[in-house]
């Protein structure tokens, strides 16, 4: 469904995409996996357009995104869905404004089939008759399931997730971790997600990708990510705190401001 080719994306001195090269499959669901600040999130920004690469490309059934008008572009994120880091939902609007927001913004439904679409979808998220209540009166897990009805309530082609199950206990990780699955399937979608749980990624992947400072360092299925001879990617998924993933800058000074001071 999606072949990126090439994908650079530097921010000044950093390079968070450093010629990448992967496959979506259509129907599938891949996990971006890596460390903090190793480039999931920008890899996201650019598959959803939301970013331009400054070389390389990314085909999206078969079309070039990269180089696509503006027009284009808003049509082509009509089939995406997207679950933001952080869920990202209306403080001010109810949940069944939340859910009902994308539908208001894109198209001319009536009101009576809002109603019912946004019923349907909070039924699928196993949240029905919640409607009425507002995104502070929710928990974490709750907040990444009304995000979640959100990202299909325009009934997208491909799902985008970024960190879908951070910040949650193990049993909400695990709901949200099989609701992904199962909506998958139902839906027949393709799925995005990006994640630094190795135990979710995998749970839920049909491929893995792991990125490391920019790089793809691995990518395959659970077993062969598992079966990898390569020292950081061991590192990674067996989450050692010696080995060759150094600490970054950032996370150092953080340390020892912490302990230190
Ligand atoms: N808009 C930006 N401007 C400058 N630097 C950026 C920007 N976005 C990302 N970066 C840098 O690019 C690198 C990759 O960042 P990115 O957010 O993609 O990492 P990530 O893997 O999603 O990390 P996390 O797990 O913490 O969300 C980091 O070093 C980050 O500081
Ligand atoms: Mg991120």
């Amino acid at each position: 469904m999606i072949k990126v080719e090439n994908l650079v994306k530097k921010y000044g001195s950093i390079t968070a995409s450093n010629c990448l090269n992967c496959n979506f499959e259509k129907g599938k669901i891949t996990v971006i996996l890596g460390g903090s600040g190793s480039g999931k999130s920008t890899l996201l920004r650019q598959l959803t357009a939301l970013e331009k690469p400054d070389s390389g490309s990314i085909y999206f059934d078969g079309v070039n995104i990269t180089s696509m008008p503006k027009k284009k572009i808003y049509d082509l994120r009509k089939r995406m869905g997207m679950l933001f880091q952080g869920s990202a939902l209306f403080n001010y609007l109810n949940i069944f404004e939340n859910i009902a927001f994308p539908l208001r913004e894109h198209t001319k439904i009536a009101d009576s089939v809002i109603k019912t679409i946004v019923t349907m979808k909070l039924e699928m998220v196993g949240l029905r008759g919640t409607e009425h209540l507002m995104p502070s009166q929710l928990s974490g897990g709750m907040t990444k399931r009304v995000g979640l009805a959100r990202a299909i309530v325009m009934d997208p082609e491909i799902i985008f997730y970024d960190e879908p199950t951070s910040g949650l206990d193990p049993i909400s990780t695990g709901v949200i971790d099989k609701l992904i699955k199962d909506l998958n399937q139902a839906l027949n979608i393709t799925s995005v997600v990006v994640s630094h749980d190795i135990e979710s990624c995998f749970r839920i992947a049909d491929n893995i990708i792991i990125l490391f400072y920019g790089d793809i360092i691995a990518q395959g299925t659970a077993q062969e990510i598992k079966n990898s001879d390569d020292l950081r990617v061991k590192q990674f998924i067996n989450g050692e705190p010696e080995g060759p993933i150094p600490f970054t800058r950032t996370d150092k000074n953080y340390l020892d401001e912490i302990l230190f001071d």
